[in-house]
């Protein structure tokens, strides 16, 4: 059975919505999902699944300070350990597209990690076919 970690921040609840519904979708489908905020999560999480979806609001067109708080802590000890793990990144951002994920993504990348997915951007409140692409993306990770 597949392992996926779905970790996320949100103040607001727009990028928290799209973390929900790929846990339903992953789930749905089979797979074991943790969903965890990214404050509460830590190197175990990222060690111990098979593939990462990882949830950004933009803020100031970066990665919400929680998620760089969660690279600046787990990055020293799950470096080398990450190469090949998939990941795709999510998030909602006001206006200003998606410098975000874009910042998630280069990290993911650095670790050594393989995108497997195009990322799910959605400016402000998720659609209900937003939410839906979100738990087709969580199916797709069940079936890796
Ligand atoms: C502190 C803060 C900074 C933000 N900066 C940007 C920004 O630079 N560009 C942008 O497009 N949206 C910006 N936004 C808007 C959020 O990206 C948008 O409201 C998003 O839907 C919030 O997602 P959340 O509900 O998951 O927190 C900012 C919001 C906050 C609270």
């Amino acid at each position: 059975m597949k392992k996926i970690l779905v970790i996320y921040h949100s103040q607001s609840g727009n990028t928290e919505a799209m973390a929900k519904a790929i846990a339903e979708g992953g789930k749905g489908a089979g797979a074991t999902v943790t969903l965890k905020k990214a404050a509460d999560a830590g190197v175990d999480d990222l060690l111990g699944c098979d593939a990462v979806v990882i949830g950004t609001p933009n803020y100031f067109s970066y990665m919400a300070g929680m998620i760089k708080d969660f690279f600046d802590r787990v990055w020293g000890t799950v470096r080398g350990q990450m190469e090949n793990k998939p990941f795709v990144v999510f998030g909602s951002y006001g206006g200003g597209g998606l410098p975000a994920i874009e910042s998630v993504e280069h990290i993911c990348e650095g670790l050594g990690m393989k995108k497997i997915n195009d990322s799910i951007g959605v400016q402000r409140t998720p659609t209900a076919e937003n939410l839906k692409a979100c738990k087709e993306l969580g199916k797709k990770l069940a079936k890796l």
